[in-house]
């Protein structure tokens, strides 16, 4: 069972969607009165995706774009673009929707190609930043929880494409990364 691999959970399921409600909130505050179209950052954003355009009352367009990172961010940093979104963003507000900042590469790359569109707006919110782990300048406008320099899975961040469906934010143990 996936369960005995996490060594500790650092937010629960619960806490998280009471976090993206705050942030929903937030968001709904801030775009008042305007269409927001959110992008999702496949895979690892579905699941906070989903649960934070609950809370956004806002005309909101749901957009998807799947990138990945070329065999490993930590090295090269090379960002590749395996499917775009479905529609130009030209005068639109476009809120990208990441699970987590780590180094910082994956949205560098998003914030260029998409600025390079001409939106209205371009901002980010992202459920987790892990600044101490950053190699390129990269802040999100909301965050919804800063973690410590551990391997987190969970709520749709995965290991070697596992762990995504569980439930919380978890901490894996040493043995099932290293091994
Ligand atoms: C993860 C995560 C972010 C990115 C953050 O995606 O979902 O998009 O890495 O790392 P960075 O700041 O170092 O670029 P990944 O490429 O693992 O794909 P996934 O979303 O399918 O898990």
């Amino acid at each position: 069972m996936m369960y005995d691999d996490i060594e500790k959970i650092l937010y629960t399921e619960e806490q998280i969607k009471q976090r993206a409600k705050e942030l929903g909130q937030q968001i709904a505050k801030d775009y008042a009165g305007e269409t927001i179209v959110m992008v999702c950052i496949l895979r690892g954003s579905c699941i906070f995706f989903a649960e934070l355009v609950k809370h956004i009352p806002n005309y909101v367009e749901l957009e998807f774009i799947t990138v990945s990172s070329y065999c490993s961010t930590n090295t090269s940093g090379e960002v590749r673009l395996i499917s775009d979104i479905s529609k130009p963003i030209q005068g639109e507000n476009v809120l990208i929707v990441e699970d987590i900042i780590d180094t910082g590469y994956t949205l560098n790359y998003l914030k260029k190609l998409l600025l390079a569109r001409n939106p209205k707006s371009l901002k980010v919110v992202t459920l987790l930043d892990k600044p101490s782990r950053r190699l390129v300048e990269c802040e999100s406008d909301y965050v919804g929880f800063e973690v410590p320099n551990e391997f987190v899975v969970g709520f749709g961040l995965d290991y070697d494409q596992k762990y995504r469906n569980y439930p919380h934010i978890g901490v894996l143990k040493k043995e099932i990364y290293s091994s």
